[in-house]
């Protein structure tokens, strides 16, 4: 009779290949799905604009205030990744699925990239690209304020993405910069709260998700409780 307590035969190469990959290494399709996913909005925008200044100057892709949807579709794309990056840890603690924690460093760059854009088409649209200007508006209106803070605060983060510039803060520092990601959700949250005339249930949604992530963050993990659970009394 076979003897079963190997468990299942594989082939000699399946088996040195399969002793390389980590332990939950994510799927190879993963990566390249989140960013097409991620990526999708920016290239609608984007077709959206080639339509209007080539080929139709009265399409209505993006509505009758492009300029406006353009703002609004690229800031709603900051908060969502940044939200969907900080997702990634309570989800995997409640989940268990470790591959998903490879998508956090690729969220949170979509994140910054988005707001960066974000910036970028408000100064070059509407303040002929002076920075002095933005100032004014954001001593004017609060919400400009926020958002600057909150694109002040993923700017560290961007920058401190890299293996290296892990290596170089070492983990514990480097792990206290990145709650920087919090300050940034927030200002995120508020800037758009702000933003909105009257009572809107759409920027209350995105800062509820947030504090539910916040609440979840400072649960004890599973292998924390279990630990404790495992100490002597
Ligand atoms: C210097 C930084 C920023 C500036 C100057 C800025 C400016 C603006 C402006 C002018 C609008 C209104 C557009 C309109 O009404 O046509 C807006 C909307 C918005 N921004 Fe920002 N923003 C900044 C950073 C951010 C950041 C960091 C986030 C998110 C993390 C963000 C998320 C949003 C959202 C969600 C909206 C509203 C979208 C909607 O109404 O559908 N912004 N921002």
């Amino acid at each position: 009779m076979a003897d079963l307590s190997e468990g299942p035969r594989i082939p000699g190469k399946a088996r040195a290949s399969a002793r390389r990959l980590p332990l939950n290494a994510p799927p190879r399709w993963l990566k390249p799905a989140v960013h097409a996913l991620v990526a999708m909005p920016g290239l609608f925008l984007l077709a959206g604009w080639a339509e209007l200044l080539f080929q139709n100057p009265s399409s209505l892709r993006l509505s009758a205030e492009p300029v406006a949807y353009t703002h609004n579709a690229l800031g709603l794309m900051a908060l969502r990744t940044l939200i969907a990056a900080l997702a990634a840890t309570p989800v995997h603690r409640l989940t268990g699925w470790r591959p998903i924690m490879s998508l956090r460093r690729m969220l949170g760059l979509w994140a910054f990239a988005y707001a960066a854009v974000h910036l970028g088409f408000y100064l070059w649209l509407e303040l002929d690209l002076s920075l002095a200007a933005l100032w004014a508006e954001a001593l004017k209106k609060r919400f400009i304020l926020f958002g600057m803070l909150g694109l002040l605060a993923m700017a560290p983060l961007a920058a401190t993405s890299t293996r290296a510039a892990i290596k170089a803060l070492g983990g514990r520092r480097w792990q206290a910069l990145h709650r920087l990601a919090y300050v940034a959700g927030i200002a995120g949250c508020i800037h758009f709260i702000l933003r909105v005339k009257g009572f809107q249930l759409e920027p209350w949604f995105y800062a509820a998700l947030l504090a539910g992530l916040l609440a979840m963050r400072f649960m004890p993990s599973r292998r924390s409780a279990s630990r404790a659970a495992s100490q002597p009394a």
